[in-house]
């Protein structure tokens, strides 16, 4: 047998058993005739003692040899260590293996880096060399979570009558969303596959066919520009339901956060969890995915400063915009130095600038003091709870913008200022959202979470409805679009996109509606999604779902920074994998097959 016990899970009660043990060298040390080696496997590290004494010249002389990431089998003995040796640091650390018999399974070479925790090592090293940076326990630990995770959502989803069915890789390229990866057809001239971006299309399909409770834990492909919480090929958790509104979806969901977090991380889960509106979450933490772990919420000053001869506040107030501060307590002596790095922060976010009002022990100072009475100060400071030693940082422009600006500056003052508890969960569901947002740069309305999504009941007079028939008969006021409300729900945790989802549309007529809304044309929307629309005419029940990110939820369980950190294979910021190099030039032969030519030279290399 190569072994009879793992690594990690000796114990004092273990103490005189015989046991066989594989795994890889973690760490050597030589004590003259004794040499202590950490053996480490999946489970865990114990510590295995070569004596020179018990074991004979020639097998010592074989663990003389030992470097670090050798595989060896060996076989011994489990004793205490004496008082003074025991490891408290170690699970293990009360006793340790006295070896009899080692073999020496392979050698390593010495790796790019030390296979440990902690270590500060480039990313790029880790990833060219990923197989050795997954064996680092930390690493392994993120894995094993994820795997217990998708069991839990296997069982819990199971239990609760769904089913998990596949849905394809291959698909057709629609509009909307973020850029799809394409793949050439070989077979078929000229056409392409789109990678899903998410099986939302298919999950609504299989709501037509019946199969009332889905889910799959399916890759998902988007080619964004990335961030430490987005990768390219990402998974998610992915559900469907029939026949259950808005509060049934939640709450199932609710009871599968609660079970996989109880399961796995030591902590107790309070359902339900805390409902928000888009527009409060706005208003109060300039973010449509606040971090509740702590306050510094973001509070309208607007009202006190009409009507001074301070042109910035004017001209903001003029224009419809609005002024609004963060309190940050006992920081009114912030040094100059810092205020201006928070101007440039600010910038990042699109504010023009940022003031302040330092509430000081010397007085108020502030750059618009001149400006304002001090009645006005005081009226400020004790409608936004200042005491004096308090800090406002003040942003004025228009709304998004205050909110975007203050709202990221609240982030960044809490991580400066130590504010944020990192054992805290705060869950959120943040509902209510807008249906469409303006997008700019293409001059028209988009949908915020996607075109399926349901508007509400209430607000489907915008799009001409006729309550008395029951149809889409009377003519449309699009120019109010921008005031109709979702029934689409995210699930935010500790300030993290964590999922969201929505009712969906069910009706044809309705979908029409609203792919015109977006400048869709009837035709167009028929050319792109013309057989979900067909489906729909064919007896399609009340539906809707939710996807949670697996990754980002991982990452949040395992206090992770990145994703990356939980993904076994990830792509690095620029979407490349630097162990087997993907993406890679290839054969123009395998061009030719797909009846494609590239306008890039090929490189030298
Ligand atoms: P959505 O686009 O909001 O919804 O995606 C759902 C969740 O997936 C995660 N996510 C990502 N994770 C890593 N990298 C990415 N590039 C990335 N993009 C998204 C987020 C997000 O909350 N079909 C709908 C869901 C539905 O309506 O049922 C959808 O895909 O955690
Ligand atoms: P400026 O006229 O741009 O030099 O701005 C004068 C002062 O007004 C700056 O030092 C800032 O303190 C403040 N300020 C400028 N723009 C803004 C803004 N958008 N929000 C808040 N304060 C601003």
């Amino acid at each position: 047998m190569q072994r009879t016990n793992v690594c990690g899970e000796l114990r004092l009660s273990n103490v005189d058993n015989i046991v066989n043990l594989a795994g890889w060298v973690s760490r050597r040390r030589d004590h003259g005739g004794l040499i202590f080696v950490d053996l480490r496997d999946r489970s865990g590290i114990v510590q295995i003692v070569f004596d020179e004494a018990a074991l004979g010249a020639e097998a010592f002389d074989l663990a003389e040899t030992l470097r670090n990431e050798f595989v060896v089998q060996v076989s011994g003995t489990v004793r205490a260590r004496s008082e003074d040796t025991i490891n408290p640091k170690m699970e293990t650390g009360e006793i340790e293996v006295v070896v009899s018999k080692l073999n020496i399974l392979n050698k390593a070479k010495t790796p790019p880096f030390y296979i440990q925790d902690g270590i500060d090592v480039d990313e790029n090293v880790r990833l060219k060399y990923r197989y050795l940076d997954l064996r680092r326990p930390e690493m392994q630990q993120n894995i094993m979570l994820r795997h217990k995770v998708t069991m839990i959502m296997r069982k819990y989803l199971d239990e609760q009558g769904f089913l998990e069915i596949e849905t394809p890789m291959l698909c057709r390229s629609t509009p909307e969303g973020a850029r799809d990866f394409l793949v050439p057809s070989r077979l078929n001239a000229g056409q392409f596959y789109a990678l899903p971006q998410s099986p939302q299309i298919f999950k609504q399909l299989l709501m037509v066919s019946g199969m009332e409770k889905y889910f799959q834990i399916v890759r998902c492909f988007r080619d964004e520009d990335l961030r430490a919480d987005r990768q390219p090929e990402f998974t998610q958790l992915d559900i469907e339901t029939s026949f259950l509104d808005q509060d049934d979806i939640l709450t199932i969901m609710e009871g599968l956060i609660k079970d996989i977090f109880e399961s796995t991380l030591n902590v107790e889960i309070k359902t339900p969890f805390q409902r928000m509106s888009w527009q409060e979450a706005m208003d109060r933490f300039g973010s449509d995915k606040p971090d509740l772990r702590f306050g510094m919420e973001l509070m309208d000053i607007s009202k006190y400063l009409g009507g001074s001869e301070f042109k910035v506040f004017n001209s903001v107030l003029e224009s419809g915009g609005q002024i609004k501060v963060i309190r940050v307590d006992d920081y009114a002596d912030i040094p100059r130095r810092e205020l201006d790095s928070l101007v440039e922060y600010v910038k990042i976010y699109g504010a023009k600038g940022l003031a302040w009002i330092q509430y000081s022990q010397e007085g108020v100072k502030s750059p618009f003091k001149k400006f304002y009475s001090d009645e006005t100060f005081e009226t400020i400071k004790k409608a936004t709870g200042c005491k004096t030693g308090d800090l406002l940082l003040v942003v004025g422009d228009k709304a998004s913008v205050v909110a975007q600006a203050l709202g990221e500056l609240r982030l960044e003052m809490a991580r400066r200022r130590n504010l944020i508890d990192p054992d805290k969960l705060c869950f959120l569901w943040v509902v209510d959202f807008p249906m469409f947002e303006y997008v700019e740069e293409d001059k028209r309305y988009k949908a915020m979470h996607h075109p399926f999504t349901m508007p509400r009941k209430d607000d489907w007079s915008i799009f001409g409805y006729n309550e008395t028939d029951d149809t889409f008969s009377k003519p449309a006021k699009l120019d109010d679009i921008a005031s109709v409300k979702a029934d689409a729900y995210d699930i935010v945790l500790n300030g993290v996109e964590m999922g969201g989802g929505s009712l969906r549309i069910y009706r044809s007529d309705l979908q029409e509606k609203v792919f015109e809304a977006i400048g869709l044309t009837k035709e167009e929307a028929h050319a792109k999604f013309g057989f979900l629309m067909d489906a729909f005419e064919y007896g399609t029940p009340p539906h809707g779902g939710i996807a949670f990110g697996l990754d980002r939820m991982i990452m949040l369980m395992a206090k992770r920074k990145s994703i990356r950190d939980v993904i076994a294979f990830p792509k690095t910021q620029s979407a490349v994998d630097p162990m087997s190099h993907a993406p890679s030039e290839v054969d123009d032969k395998q061009l030719r097959e797909l009846h494609i030519k590239s306008t890039v030279k090929k490189s030298q290399s």
